[in-house]
């Protein structure tokens, strides 16, 4: 790699018609992050002088949704009046720094890193003018073609909206991806003018300019075509996502990952997962990090979760921004809500929901139970159907169930109370007040039998 650092310039000012979405194009999610985060996050990778995005379509909605890239700076094109006037709004910053500049699209968001190594360094090594990536596409249309003349040197870009019959019948393509000098990238910007079909400021038209006045200009194809996909409507974000998804999994599956059905689970490139890890069909995980011999079965979502060794997930459970404890069991649909942490050998069984609550080692909540703002100690066995009332239309109270508590079924804790160490709730209870350790509480209504009394309600009907 050159020493050189190039300014890096991403060009998402564009409103995206094709889309026909309120959200900024740029702003559609691929594989759980907006287009533009992905450009974003290629973008810090490389050895960069500087970063800056042109907004405009969306302007506020943009800059807000990359809020956590503190280090880049925007530039305001308030009319999209075409490739070259949005990086025209650049031009004052441009003047005050030397060098290079990578100019990148938003909406091209499946570039990889060697890609753009490959085309910094030709650049810098050949001490270009502009070099840009071109591809050859079987079917090219939507992009400016590149034209060359008998021998293969490059003469221009031609948009498909300029293109005669014959151009649009040329198969490579422009990536919308350029390194130029920034000398010569301000000449051009000075000389190209909107004679065209769409009355549009092409960047592309530079191409023409800086061959016509003897620079060095060259456009290096491409061997893996996917990566120039420019996403323009939602059937390309479909195809643009299946790319990132295979090439996510195969990363995973190379590393030691077991995917069932690798084509219907989708995994955020950001995740870490460890080797010997095994994912069912149709789950989704996203920011989260899963370590040796996390089982996840099928058609589970995970979000925001921290999984450690051996935790086993049962089918169709749905977790967020939560910890579960080493070989702890969850599932078969289960819910755990927010800040919901299980320790070691934790086990929570069938539509079992947990929100905001720590559960101690070995603890179980084996079915059909709400347990909200609790704390919950070690060998606690909860039984089914019980409840933490832990809001009182106002506010949210804390329930405390201490070490080695046997809750029995069917129980309301209306909280806040706390259950002391070694006690035993009974079936069927609703609890009001504190449990003192070691207690039996049981506030049920004495059972009555009347002897003969169904046979009497059957004469009636
Ligand atoms: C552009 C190229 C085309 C190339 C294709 C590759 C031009 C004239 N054409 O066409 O040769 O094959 O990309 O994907 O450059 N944008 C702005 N402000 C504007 C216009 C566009 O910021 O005024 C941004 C868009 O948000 C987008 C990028 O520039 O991120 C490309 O614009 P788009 O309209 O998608 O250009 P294409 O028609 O795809
Ligand atoms: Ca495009």
């Amino acid at each position: 790699m050159s020493l050189e650092k190039p300014h890096i310039l991403i060009l998402a000012a564009g409103q995206g018609k094709r889309m026909h979405s309120k959200l900024p194009k740029v702003l559609h999610p691929v594989l759980f992050h907006p287009m533009l985060h992905h450009v974003l996050d290629l973008s810090f990778s490389l050895p960069h002088a500087s970063i800056s995005v042109v907004v405009g379509h969306g302007r506020d909605q943009v800059i807000q949704a990359c809020k956590k890239y503190s280090q880049i700076q925007f530039f305001h094109q308030e009319e999209q009046k075409g490739t070259a006037h949005a990086v025209g709004v650049a031009k004052d910053f441009l003047k005050t720094v030397k060098g290079h500049v990578l100019i990148l699209s938003g909406d091209v968001c499946l570039l990889q890193k060697e890609s753009l190594e490959d085309l910094i360094n030709f650049h810098f090594n050949n001490q270009q003018a502009l070099t840009f990536l071109t591809a050859h596409l079987p079917e090219p249309k939507g992009y400016g073609r590149i034209v060359r003349n008998e021998k293969g040197t490059i003469l221009a870009i031609r948009e498909e909206a300029d293109a005669s019959l014959s151009e649009k019948k040329i198969t490579e393509i422009n990536a919308g991806i350029y390194c130029f000098e920034i000398k010569s990238l301000l000449d051009a910007l000075e000389n190209i003018q909107a004679a065209n079909q769409q009355n549009e400021y092409y960047l592309t038209d530079a191409v023409s300019y800086l061959i016509e006045n003897k620079n060095k200009v060259e456009g290096l194809s491409l061997s893996e075509p996917t990566e120039i996909h420019g996403v323009n409507d939602r059937e390309a974000l479909h195809w643009a996502e299946k790319v990132l998804q295979k090439r996510t999994n195969e990363r995973l599956m190379r590393e030691g990952v077991t995917l069932h059905l690798s084509e219907t689970i989708l995994i955020d490139p950001h995740c870490k997962l460890a080797p010997d890890v095994e994912i069912g069909p149709g789950t989704q995980i996203s920011q989260s990090r899963l370590e040796r011999g996390v089982v996840i079965e099928g058609f589970c979502k995970i979000h925001a979760c921290h999984l450690e060794e051996g935790a086993h997930i049962k089918q169709g459970s749905y977790l967020e921004g939560s910890l579960v404890g080493k070989e702890a069991k969850v599932g078969p649909y289960a819910h755990l809500r927010p800040e919901s942490k299980l320790s070691r050998g934790v086990k929570i069984g069938n539509f079992v929901e947990i929100k905001k609550s720590t559960i101690g080692e070995d603890s179980k909540a084996s079915h059909l139970s709400y347990i909200g703002d609790a704390e919950v100690g070690k060998n606690v066995n909860i039984g089914c159907g019980f409840i933490t009332c832990n809001f009182d239309g106002k506010n949210k109270h804390k329930t405390v169930i201490e070490d080695e508590v046997f809750v029995g079924s069917d129980t309301q804790a209306v909280a806040p109370l706390t259950i002391g160490k070694g006690s035993y709730v009974a079936s069927g209870t609703t609890l009001t007040k504190n449990v003192p350790p070691d207690s039996l509480a049981l506030s049920r209504v004495k059972q009555e039998n009347k002897e003969g009394y169904s046979k009497r309600l059957r004469k009636v009907d």
